[in-house]
């Protein structure tokens, strides 16, 4: 049976206080075996009586008993779709419960589930958000927090490691060469922080001391053979804890703190209470294997976990409606670590590349919703760019708005308020409002309800003999599904005045919506017109500096602006926001110009000015590389009424290749004296060189004296161990057409017996094939799913293979012939069945139809209908359809 959507506003709290919670999990080969014991008692504003829910799915009752009396036969419980309905229960109770369930056929990897590979097996969980239920009848709801006690046993051969969230209380010897482990977590939590994990893993250590003087054990598990790949996360880790000590005076709470990496996982990674559970991808890293993004990735993912142990777990959430609550801030708080790490300028920049990429185009589909969602349907489904990506820009504006101090203010109120709670997203704001005696209701009001990426025009008018700057600024927001109209949002647009020299001229206006400290304008109507004074001479604004609220801005700027704030803006942000305008503007043309397009010449001068002031030094070679990178089809289609994936495709290739023959000894030049064959370092300068580097490779690979630069960079690179040099070159040159085939399957020979036992270099050299742009790539997507190293139970395989292929953007999913969604359509519904989770999280692209050319509107109209006819669909997948659809 389907689940209905549960709506937001039917909130009710459990009458019930959950005292403790003791498990014991016995794990064998064929089933595992639970007992949970829990004390129930009624919260004083509630009267016993009413029936109650205990959540449960897919569990095969054993038995029942209440306050020692056996009631598995009784009728005071029933078992339901949805679990256990005790009727008419007393206001004190306790309950034993024992069930079995399978972890060693669940492929959904939610609940307890037993991976395996080549060498061993691991059994592990995911309860978040609502994984609990696979595992025993409770109330599995964030807002019902207890102290959870763990027994493990297990085999003692197999799997030597038990691991649960707190301490270690007890251990020993079960008998039949069994043996067992118990844990104590001190802090109460909601069950979807639970975690179990039993395996034969190695273990890379080291301690580090709190502020408050607290010494903790550091442990992160892995396989055998990946032991030698941990260092950094553990350095990370080490940084991220001085790191939440330093900007928000919050330290670690237990004595240990664990992560164990997996092959086998939904997600990114998991902050359950004390032993966190991570894709592998995001803890293992080492320069042979890892690029510079992996590096980056790793770092933030073990930040964002570790801060989720004050935003998430200490402070939790109500309901899952109020994700974002943990989310938004959490992304938030591991974005301002990555920058503080690393560079701030081009953290941001790509902070805001994703937002547009992914969350922008959700926002625009028939999925859109706020980032605290209304109605939910399968709770997986909303772990969106919107909850996180658009929920982190808000909480990101409100640090704009409130500034570093006023932010730390509220987050220490927050703290006072709430720590040991469970809470909603107006508990968030207002502390944030009462610390720093600001409104922010309609800000509350607008970002927190109503979905839709906000429309900024602006225009501005200069007066020379008054010296005076009129600037106009005006919202809309486009419809949504169920939100045909919206009220203005209140945002913070920060703005600067340059003069024709490019200084800064000073900011002087009346107008109480200006904020002169923070130079930012409050926008809070429909339509404002601010004026500035004592502006001296005609200025270019620089707007919504370091991209300060998640809108698209249109405003009357001319070419010649834009190159001017590209030379001289002194927001970095904005400086390469200029050249993306320009580079925009010029795809769109060419786009609508059809077939016969044409590449305007004006991007050459916007390259050649970066290109002169990277050289002369006047602009970090990080950020050179961003403006030297086009924006990609899925933004530039994003911003267009109709979306034509293979004029798009089009156009930018050819932009590329003008930019390529018109600057060739430029980008040579450049590529030469930042090319390196030394000792890879991840350090920020040396991320930067190579960056720009490899930039300058992906163009001269436009041209055909560009082959054999990539094959010397990529034969090097591979002898050098320098992943980061390797991928650029091989996946520049798959895309290539300077390249012959035949020495394109020469590096991928190359690279797949060097890396054919490591399973996670392999799902890059799945990926570099799958999502290239090169005709014929179905076929390669098709023959990859029966290669040996394809594994239909192992999503970062699933995700190389088919969201390489899918998410791409590129005119192969997208084919004209419709070949890419057919077979997208049987994909879906054939995995759907082993891992609904990740098989919903595909679809998106799908459900973008609506904007898409006439032909291929209806071929994935067509493949949406296929995939709801097929029957039998989960509710992952049902939801998005629906949706999709309706
Ligand atoms: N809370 C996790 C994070 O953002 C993400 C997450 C949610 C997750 N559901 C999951 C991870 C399921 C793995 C599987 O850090
Ligand atoms: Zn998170």
């Amino acid at each position: 049976m389907k689940n209905t959507a549960i709506k937001r506003s039917d909130y009710q709290p459990f009458p019930y206080n959950v005292e403790n919670l003791d498990l014991s999990f016995e794990l064998f080969d064929d089933k595992a075996i639970v007992i949970s014991k829990a004390k129930y008692t009624i919260k004083s504003e509630f009267k016993a009586g009413e029936n109650l829910l205990l959540n449960g799915t897919n569990l095969k009752l054993l038995s029942i008993s209440m306050n020692n009396e056996d009631i598995t036969k009784n009728n005071c419980c029933s078992l339901n779709d949805e679990g256990m309905l005790i009727t008419n229960p007393p206001s004190d109770f306790e309950l034993i419960i024992k069930t079995e369930i399978h972890p060693e056929t669940n492929t959904s990897l939610e609940g307890l589930y037993r991976e395996s590979s080549d060498v061993g097996s691991t059994f592990c969980t995911q309860c978040e958000a609502m994984g609990f239920r696979k595992i025993t009848y409770y109330p599995d709801r964030p807002d019902v927090m207890t102290k959870f006690t763990t027994k493990i046993e297990a085999d003692a051969k197999k799997y030597p490691r038990l691991l649960s969230n707190g301490n270690k209380i007890d251990s020993g010897d079960a008998g039949n060469g069994r043996h067992f482990a118990i844990w104590q977590d001190p802090w109460k939590k909601p069950a979807y922080l639970f975690a179990l994990v039993a395996g034969d893993l190695a273990l890379t250590a080291d301690t580090y001391t709190t502020i408050e003087g607290r010494k903790v054990a550091l442990e992160i598990y892995t396989d055998e053979h990946n032991a030698n790949k941990a260092d950094f996360a553990i350095e990370s880790l080490k940084k991220s804890m001085k790191w939440d000590e330093d900007t928000f005076g919050l330290a670690y709470d237990l004595d240990t703190y664990m992560i164990v990496a997996t092959d086998s996982f939904n997600m990114g990674a998991m902050e359950n209470k004390g032993l966190n559970v991570f894709n592998s991808k995001y803890v293992l890293a080492d320069p042979a294997t890892t690029t510079d993004a992996g590096y980056e990735g790793v770092e933030a993912v073990i930040g964002h976990e570790y801060f989720h142990n004050w935003t998430g777990n200490r402070v939790t959430c109500r309901d899952w409606f109020q994700l974002t609550l943990k989310e938004g801030l959490t992304v938030f708080r591991d974005q301002e670590f990555s920058s503080d790490m690393q560079s701030r300028s081009v953290k941001r920049i790509e902070e805001v590349t994703i937002v547009r990429n992914s969350q922008f185009g959700e926002d625009a589909s028939p999925m859109a919703h706020p980032i605290r969602p209304d109605e939910v349907k399968e709770m997986n489904n909303f772990y969106t760019s919107t909850v996180y990506r658009k929920g982190a820009e808000v909480i990101r504006m409100i640090h704009t708005m409130l500034g570093a101090e006023g932010f730390r203010n509220g987050m220490d109120l927050y703290f006072k308020r709430h720590d040991g709670k469970a809470v909603t997203c107006e508990d968030f704001i207002n502390a944030m409002a009462d610390a720093t005696s600001t409104d922010l209701s309609q800000f509350m009001a607008t970002w927190y309800f109503q979905a839709g990426t906000p429309e900024v025009n602006i225009n501005w008018e200069y007066n020379e003999k008054d010296e005076t700057l009129y600037l106009k600024v005006e919202q809309t927001c486009p419809p949504t599904p169920n939100q045909p109209t919206k009220k203005p949002f209140h945002f913070p647009l920060v703005i600067g005045l340059l003069d024709k020299n490019g200084d800064e001229l000073k900011l002087k206006s009346n107008d109480k919506a200006f904020d002169a400290n923070k130079s930012l304008l409050n926008i809070t109507k429909q339509s404002q017109t601010f004026m500035f004074e004592g502006v001296k001479s005609n200025p270019v604004p620089s707007l919504f500096r370091n991209f300060s609220a998640p809108v698209k801005v249109n405003a009357q700027y001319t070419i010649a602006d834009y190159l001017f704030l590209m030379k001289y803006d002194t927001d970095d942000f904005n400086r390469y926001e200029a050249g993306q305008k320009i580079a925009v503007n010029i795809m769109q043309t060419m786009v609508n110009s059809g077939e016969n397009m044409e590449a305007d010449s004006c991007i050459i001068d916007a390259f050649k000015q970066v290109i002169t002031d990277v050289n002369a030094g006047k602009l970090d070679k990080s950020i050179a590389s961003k403006m030297l990178t086009l924006p990609s089809t899925t933004y530039v289609g994003e911003l267009m009424d109709v979306i034509n994936v293979g004029l798009l495709q089009k156009a930018r290739k050819l932009l590329r290749k003008t930019i390529a023959t018109n600057l060739n000894s430029e980008l040579l030049d450049i590529y030469n004296s930042n090319y390196s064959s030394s000792t890879y370092k991840f350090t920020t300068d040396e991320v930067a060189r190579r960056s720009l580097q490899n930039i300058c490779l992906s163009y001269l690979l436009e041209l055909d004296l560009g082959a054999d630069i990539a094959l010397n960079q990529f034969n090097t690179a591979n002898k050098n161990d320098n992943m980061t040099d390797v991928m650029a070159a091989m996946s520049g040159i798959i895309n290539s057409d300077s390249v012959s085939i035949n020495d394109k399957n020469k590096v991928l020979e190359t690279f797949y017996d060097k890396w054919k036992d490591d399973t996670e270099v392999m799902d890059k050299w799945l990926s570099v094939q799958t999502s290239s742009c090169s005709k014929g790539t179905l076929d390669i997507v098709k023959m990859l799913l029966k290669h040996p190293v394809y594994n239909e139970t192992k999503p970062n395989k699933v995700r190389a293979v088919i969201g390489g292929f899918c998410a791409s953007g590129a005119d192969n999913f997208h084919n004209i012939d419709g070949s890419g969604y057919d077979f997208f359509a049987d994909f879906i519904i054939k995995y759907d069945k082993i891992n609904p989770q990740t098989a919903a999280r595909f679809v998106s692209p799908l459900l973008k139809w609506k904007k898409m050319d006439s032909t291929r509107k209806s071929l994935m109209k067509s493949a949406l209908e296929k995939i709801q006819n097929s029957g039998n669909t989960s509710n992952d997948v049902s939801e998005l359809v629906e949706k999709g659809l309706s």
